[in-house]
Order: C-alpha cells, then structure tokens, then sequence
C-alpha cells in the first residue's frame, strides 16, 4: 500500500493541572521518550508530511521538544484556551497544502500507533469528508459519544456535558483524533460557536455542520488502551505499564529472549538483535543497542550504549552513555562505564570504574581497578593499549596511556605513561620481620598477667 501524503495537526496548549508539575504535561516521558515525542514519531513513521504544533504561549520547551523529533515542525500558539476548535484554528493558516488530508490529533496519547494513523488518513480516501478515530469506552464518562446513523455515518459528536440521558449511555467515543479530507475542510472550524456548558469551542461540533452541508463523516475504530490519554501521575504510570508490555513483545518477536519479561524495562528507541538473552530485572534506558548473542544478565542498568555481538554483561553492570563495546567482551559485577570504547575480547570482571578511556584488544583490567578521569575540573582520558594487564585495586591517574601488552602491578597509582611490554608497579616495597607473630603474642599475654596482679593489689 503506498501511504497517502497528509499533514498533521498536533494539539498541545493544555495546561495538565492534575499532573501537578512544573514541566508540561506532554514532555513527561514513557519508555524514556516524552509523550510528545511518542505522538511526534508515530506521525513521522505514518509519513506525515508536514506538522503543527499547537502550544501554549509559555512552551519554549515544548516546542524545542517537538523540533527534536521533526526538525521542520512547524508551531502555532494558541494564546488562551478557548477549545480545541479553536486550537485547530490557531494552527490552520500553518499548513501549507489545501490539498491533502490533515489529522488532528493530541500530544499527550503516547500510546497511539502509526498503523491506526494510517488508517485513519485512508479512511478519507473514498469520498467521506471526515474520519473520527472512535473506541468501545469501558466507562464513556468524559468523553465524546459518537451518534451514528443506520449506515454507520456520524450524525454529530455529543459532549458529556451536553449529552442526553439516552445519548450518555452511547459507549461509542470521541478519541480526539479526527481526519479531514482536505485542509480546505478546517474553513468548516468558522461556524463553530461556544454557546454551551464550558463556553469552550468545541471541534466535535464540525461533525454537525459538515453533515448539515452535505458532507459525510464516518468512524474508524480502535482498541481503548491506544487513544489512552494521560491526565494525572497514576495514568502515566498505566500508560508506561501498556507501553513496556508493547515493547516487550516486540523485541521478544524480533528474537530476544527474555527470561522474566514483566521485570526487563526497555525503552521505545531500544535495538535488540537476534538471539540475545536478558536476565530479570534489567533496566534498559535511551540510546541502547544490542548485537547477536550477547547476554545481559540481571540487574543490570544501561543507557546511551552499544553492547557488541557475544559481550556478556553483568550481573549488576552499569553501562553509562558512550559506553561502546565490541564483540566478546566481558563486563562483570559493580562494573561502571562510561564513555569508553572497549575493545574485541577485553575484560573488566569486578568492581571498576571505566571512564574517558579506550580498553584495547584482549586487555584485562583488574578487580577494582578505577580510571580517575576527573580532576576537579575537566575530563581526561585514559588509553589502555591491547592486550595490556592492569593488576588489581590500581588507579590509572587521567590523562594516561598504559601501552599495548604493558602491567601494571596491583596497587598501584599510575600517573605517567607506561611503555609497551614493561611493568610499572608503584606500592612500597614488601618487607618482612620473622618471628614477629610470636613475639607479640608473648608481649601480649605479659602485658595480661601483669594487669590480673595489679588488680588483684589493689583489691586486697
Ligand atoms: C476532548 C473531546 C472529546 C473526546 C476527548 C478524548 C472536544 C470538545 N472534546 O475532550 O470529544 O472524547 O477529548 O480525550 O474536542 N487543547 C488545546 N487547546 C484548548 C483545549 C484543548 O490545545 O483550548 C488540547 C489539550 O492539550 C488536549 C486536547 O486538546 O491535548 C484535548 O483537550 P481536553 O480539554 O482534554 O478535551 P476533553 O474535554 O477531554
Ligand atoms: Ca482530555
């Protein structure tokens, strides 16, 4: 099916009172994307051609959001909030094809799919002037009840506060997202009034005016969780909860396995190869790829890195953002990285901080080992050439270059370079006092008896 070319509209100027925040609503996140961001790239993979986003005139953030996700959004301010009609309007004059169909829809349903908005926009292509993404309410209260007509045309949207005891128990809802057959058709948005319970201009109303002009609306229909809006902390936590069951499913299709699924957390932009194992309660923030057979194994916390085909990581690993590792490598328990290229085959096994570095071909870096990257100030970094061996409980002192096939022995503080092949240890010599166990021993139970005697005088 080739996609048909369709702009979108983007409501966004709510205010989000009930999530009692300081940010705005849609740039609270699920899956470590905003909600905005979900919205925003669903309409991209639908092929959206062009966007408008409609904020609020304080959202500078929101916007840079947004421009995050479409480069060539477009943005419309809606200076009070009068309704959503009135909010489409705000964005009308920002689209640029008479043409084409245009889709409004809201920024915070993070869990809306590019599938359904594609169907939506087709739904325009045999005639019908205006599809209404609608769903089967559980629980209708709120929303918008769709009164269909015999042949499944919508006669108008009713809102809840203007609803009819018959038209309330309608289950049949508005999900906010409406398709018109052409931009041109937003000249419709003219006739609506606010004469009614909120004073609002409502855009359900252009259902009415289109039909008393002859055009024809009908309902595209879609599962209840997708048009799930998020108002409040608990709805975004239900929303967050759909959306990792959705995610998982996902890499488990595309060949992961999961061993406790419930208990792994990915993220929307995760990439999972063929034939990767996750252990329980992995935790899998942005920015994360995984190649063929590695295995991460549990509790193990990565964002913003690349895990190599075969690496096994973990348990308890943290991989932090530029945390690069090649194929084969080993990342063992309290583990931290961050910003580091690790090479084919290298090992850091046991409670180390890698940091600012580059881990060389085969190296192997001992049990607490620590780049000490940060002086206070800036950042520095350290080189650990291939095949080099740092002995254990060692603090390599950035900036420093430890070279291909060098030690370094155990306890040692490094802080100038060490030469390819040599040793550089820096603890104090080793010395030893024979018989010293004994002796103090001796001194030790002396001290005791003189101690029993003096008590014992001083009693009597
Ligand atoms: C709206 C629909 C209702 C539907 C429901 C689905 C109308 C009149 N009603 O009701 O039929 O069942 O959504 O959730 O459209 N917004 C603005 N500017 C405004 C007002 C709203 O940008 O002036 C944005 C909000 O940020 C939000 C969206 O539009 O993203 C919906 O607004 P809201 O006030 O929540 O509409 P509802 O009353 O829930
Ligand atoms: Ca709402």
């Amino acid at each position: 099916m080739t996609k048909a070319a369709f702009a979108s509209i983007v409501l966004a100027a709510g205010k989000g009172t009930r999530m009692k925040s300081r940010l705005p609503k849609v740039l609270h996140a699920i899956a470590g994307r905003s909600m905005l961001g979900h919205v925003l790239s669903c309409l991209k993979t639908a092929g959206a051609m062009e966007t408008v986003l409609v904020t609020a005139p304080d959202h500078e953030d929101v916007r840079a959001e947004a421009l995050n996700h479409v480069p060539a959004l477009r943005s419309a301010v809606q200076v009070r909030q009068l309704g959503t009609a009135d909010a489409v309007k705000a964005a009308r004059a920002e689209i640029a094809s008479r043409e084409a169909p245009v889709i409004v829809l809201y920024g915070d349903t993070p869990l809306l799919r590019s599938e359904t908005i594609e169907r939506v926009v087709a739904g325009t292509d045999n005639g019908t002037d205006i599809v209404v993404l609608g769903f089967d309410a559980a629980d209708p209260t709120g929303y918008g009840r769709l009164l269909t007509d015999a042949d499944g045309h919508i006669e108008a949207i009713r809102e809840e506060l203007e609803a009819s005891p018959s038209e309330r128990a309608v289950t049949l809802c508005n999900s906010g997202v409406i398709a018109f057959r052409s931009a041109a058709l937003l000249d419709l948005l003219d006739d609506i009034g606010n004469d009614n319970a909120k004073g609002e201009y409502y855009l359900t109303d252009v259902i009415e005016i289109a039909r008393s002009k002859g055009l024809a609306s009908s309902v595209v229909e879609c599962s209840e969780d997708e048009v799930m809006g998020v108002n409040s902390r608990a709805q975004l936590a239900q929303a967050e909860a759909l959306m990792q069951h959705r995610l998982r499913l996902k890499v488990m299709a595309e060949g992961a396995t999961l061993v406790s699924p419930e208990t792994v957390y990915l993220s929307a932009d995760t990439a999972i190869a063929e034939d990767v194992t996750i252990e329980p309660h992995v935790f899998i923030g942005p920015g994360v790829s995984i190649a063929r057979d590695a295995v991460i194994r549990a509790f193990s916390h990565l964002e913003g890195a690349a895990v190599g085909e075969r690496a096994s990581i973990g348990p308890y690993a943290r991989l932090r953002p530029g945390a690069s590792l090649s194929e084969g490598c080993r990342v063992g328990n309290f583990v931290e990285i961050k910003n580091t290229r690790i090479e084919a085959g290298a090992k850091v096994n046991h409670l180390a901080y890698i940091g600012d570095a580059r881990v060389g071909q085969g190296a192997n870096v001992g049990a607490g080992t620590i780049t000490c990257n940060y002086d206070g100030a800036a950042k520095h970094f350290t080189d650990i050439g291939d095949g080099a061996f740092v002995g254990s409980n060692s603090s390599l002192v950035a900036p420093v270059t430890i070279g291909p096939g060098a030690y370094v022995g155990s306890g040692s503080v490094i802080t100038k370079d060490v030469d390819a092949g040599a040793l550089a240890v820096t603890r104090s010599k080793q010395s030893q006092i024979d018989g010293w166990a004994a002796r103090k021993k001796r001194a030790q139970s002396e001290n005791a008896s003189n101690n029993r005697g003096n008590k014992t005088a001083a009693g009597g």
